[in-house]
Parts: structure tokens; sequence; C-alpha cells
């Protein structure tokens, strides 16, 4: 069906309310109460120049908006285009609107040079591989038996104080131990204000059933050392048994004390069956402290998807961990400035990606190439999946020792 008729141009704060009312539609959410279209409205107006509307006449029928965001990648932080909210309204699905939205974004952020990757959380895992969006990090979700739940001993856990403070009044100091924890992995991301208070914010119909949020710090000697955010659902099975759990939306620690410490108080709260982590690192030190690991019940699933707006501005944003030298053959069926032959040369402390006639070393898809960006997959993992052809022995060994990063990858907050 053609989309001629239909107008793409920038959000204004005039259509706040339509976008608000579009985003509620697409993702089958009741209404939001006044408190929380306040906040939102201040996380949307941050970077609402930035968003797009597709309208039909006066009617908005597809939006996406970008937030300007930082990722660590190995050597700092990269600035990262954050995709968000991209709905289509379902009377005007499959007619090619989204498609129209995202080259308009890729195209914009190439033309004029602004982030050189852009990144997402999907709602499904099918959508975004069309447009060279690559599966950058994964999330591991662990539901841990409250009977089964002993740790490893860390030293120095009873040094460490679990103190509940009001959530309310939590902002602040969570915050600051949350912007110390960014660097320590990669694909991590720096938490814009007023984003902080979105996390902590606790909106009715959140709650699907729980308690409210309850927030944690760990204090040692004076220190806030680390924190985390829950809730509890009250349940009890037919035998009496507490069925109910704890859920923990947010933990982070400055160290393996305080993260121990933080578990083990969450892993036991009296009246719950269990607890249920979302969304950890897939390497989280939970994997290692658990002395029963086989009890819980571990998923993992995609979480970040990176798209690498320009190759050569992406792979000189980072480090490598092995000297590299490198020639890829990208192809790119959305972006045709990406495609062809780059000479990746770095090291440790610096990087650069230059167009090249050499031979190539690896042919690769850029949406591959994403997803090996943040050290989440090797090369050779993608070549076992006829995802990465080497055309010189040996490349695929040294770039996937290049690419590799000490700790998996990990989006620590839904954007
Ligand atoms: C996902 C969504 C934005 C797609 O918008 P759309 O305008 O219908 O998408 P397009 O018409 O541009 O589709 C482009 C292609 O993607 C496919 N596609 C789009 N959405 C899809 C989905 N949810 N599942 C599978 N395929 C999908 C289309 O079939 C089409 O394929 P084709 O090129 O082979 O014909 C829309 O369905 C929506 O708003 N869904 C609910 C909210 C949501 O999930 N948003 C994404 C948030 S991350």
């Amino acid at each position: 069906m053609p989309t001629d008729d239909l107008v793409l141009r920038r959000l204004t704060p005039a259509d706040m309310p339509q976008v608000e009312e579009l985003d509620t539609l697409v993702f089958l959410e009741e209404a939001s109460s006044e408190a929380e279209r306040v906040l939102y409205e201040e996380i949307t107006g941050l970077d609402l120049g930035r968003g797009i509307g597709v309208f039909d006449g006066t009617e908005l029928a597809g939006v996406g908006t970008i937030a300007a965001l930082e990722m660590s990648v190995p050597g700092g932080l990269l600035p990262m285009a954050g995709v968000l909210i991209i709905g289509v309204k379902p009377t005007h699905r499959r007619r090619g609107i989204m498609t129209r939205m995202i080259r308009h974004q890729l195209r914009e952020l190439h033309e004029e040079g602004l982030e050189p990757v852009a990144g997402l959380t999907a709602s499904e895992s099918v959508i975004y591989g069309r447009f060279g969006y690559g599966q950058a990090s994964y999330g591991g979700y662990f539901a841990v038996p409250r009977e089964r739940s002993a740790l490893r001993p860390v030293a120095g856990i009873d040094d460490v104080r679990i103190r509940l403070v009001p959530t309310a009044d939590s902002v602040a100091v969570c915050e600051q131990i949350h912007a110390r924890q960014v660097g320590k992995r990669p694909g991590m991301l720096v938490r814009p204000e007023p984003w902080g208070r979105w996390y902590a914010a606790d909106f009715d119909r959140r709650r699907a059933g729980r308690s409210a949020k309850r927030t944690v710090l760990a204090e040692r000697g004076g220190e806030r050392v680390g924190y985390a955010r829950y809730r509890t659902r009250d349940e009890t099975g037919a035998n009496g048994v507490a069925t109910g759990y704890t859920d923990i939306e947010e933990i982070h620690a400055d160290d393996a004390a305080a993260f121990a410490a933080l578990s083990r108080y969450l892993l036991g709260i009296d009246l719950t069956g269990g607890a249920r982590f979302w969304r950890q690192p897939v390497d989280s030190p939970l994997m290692y402290l658990l002395e029963d690991l086989r009890a819980a019940d571990m998923r993992v699933r995609e979480v970040l998807y990176l798209r690498l707006v320009d190759v050569d501005r992406a792979l000189a944003g980072r480090v490598y961990a092995h000297p590299i030298d490198l020639v890829l053959e990208v192809t790119d069926g959305l972006c045709p400035w990406n495609a062809g032959r780059w000479r990746l040369t770095g090291d440790e402390k610096t990087a650069q990606c230059v167009p090249t006639d050499a031979s190539a070393d690896l042919v690769i898809d850029v949406r591959e190439l994403a997803a090996v960006y943040l050290g989440g997959t090797t090369f050779a993992a993608l070549e076992q999946a006829a995802l990465v052809t080497e055309s010189r022995p040996g490349a695929v060994l040294d770039a996937s020792r290049a690419f590799a990063t000490p700790l998996a990858p990990w989006l620590q907050f839904g954007i």
C-alpha cells in the first residue's frame, strides 16, 4: 500500500498528547496517571526535537524518537542514539511506516555526523534485524527458590549493613552509586536525569499485584556502596506455604561484598518462596555465588539491539584487547555508505578505520558486526553459524581476540 500521502515531519510540543496516546495504544497499556504523564513528558521532551512522526492528515500514524545517550565501550564512552517508542497505529500497519522512519533516522544520523551507533530494546526479536540492528548484549533472568538460595562465603559480607530507605527519597544516592557502575562493563548507559527519577517512581499501574517499590542501601563504615530496588508479591499455596516472590528491578554494588550482602538480603525475605532477578549480566556474580546453581531457573535473552550507523566511526570509537590489522568487507543493504572494504587497525589504546582497496580478510554483514561490537558474541561463534566468512586463514581468530572484552556487555536499564 502506498504511503506517499503520509507526511514525515519533526515532532513539536503540540504533538505530545498524540504521542502519548499512540504510545499507550501500541504498547497495550492502561492510560497513565497525571504524575506519570508529567515525568514521561520530561523524559520524552528532553530530545523531542529529534522525534519524528508520520502523519495521515493531522492524525499521528507513526512515531519514533531519539534520545542522546552515552554508552560504555572498551576505552571510554561513545555517543549512542537511543531509539525510543517506535510505534505505528494498528490502523496503519504493514504499509512501510516503520521502515520509512528507521531509514530516515539512520540517514540523518549519517548525514549530520551525529551518533556513530544507534541502540534500542525491541518488543519482538523479529523486527529490527532487517534494518541491520544486531544482538549486541544479552540479559539473564534468575529465579532462585528461597530454601536453596545459599551463597558461597564472601569476605567482608558481614561488614555491609543493609538499610531500607524511602524509595521516593532515594534518587540522589542511588544515581550516584549507579553512575559509578557505568564503564565496568561495555554496553552500559549513562543514566540521564530525569531517568533516575523514572526508575525510582512507583506508579500504581506498574505494581501488577505486587507491593510498593522498596529501596535498600548497602552501607559500609558510613559509605554507601550499593543499592537494590524490589517489590514483593504476597501469595500462598493451598498448603499454606509461601509461593510469592521478591522481584528485583535493580541491584548495583561497588564491590563483591556489597553485591553479596544485597543478594543475601533479597534472597532471604521471609514469607516469600524465592527471588527473581531480572535482566542481570549473563555472567552475573550470582552465577558463581549461588551454592545450588541448578536450583535456579535461568534464562537468557537478547536485550540491546545495536546498529552501526557509520562503520568507520563506530569501529574507531572503541579500542581492542589485542593489536589488530584487519580488512573487513562489509555488506549493508540499508546504508550504502557502509558497504565495502574497511581497514581496521588498533590496539589497547587507539584505533583507526579507513576505506581500502586491499583484499578482504573477513566478509561480514553490518548486522553481525554490531553483534560482535561490544564483545557479547565472537566472530568465531558467528562463523559457526555461517554468518561471517574468512578469506584469510586465522582472521576469525585474530578478530575474536581483538574484539573480546573481559566481562559480558550489559544494558543495565530499559530504554
Ligand atoms: C512494529 C511496528 C512498529 C511495525 O510497524 P509497521 O509500519 O507495520 O512496519 P513496516 O510496514 O515498515 O514493516 C516492515 C517489515 O517488517 C515486518 N514487520 C513489522 N513488524 C513486525 C512484527 N511485529 N513481526 C514480524 N514482522 C514485522 C513487516 O512485515 C515488513 O516486512 P516485509 O518488508 O517483508 O514486508 C508496529 O507493528 C507496532 O507499532 N507494533 C507495536 C509496538 C511495537 O512493538 N513497537 C516496536 C517497539 S521496539
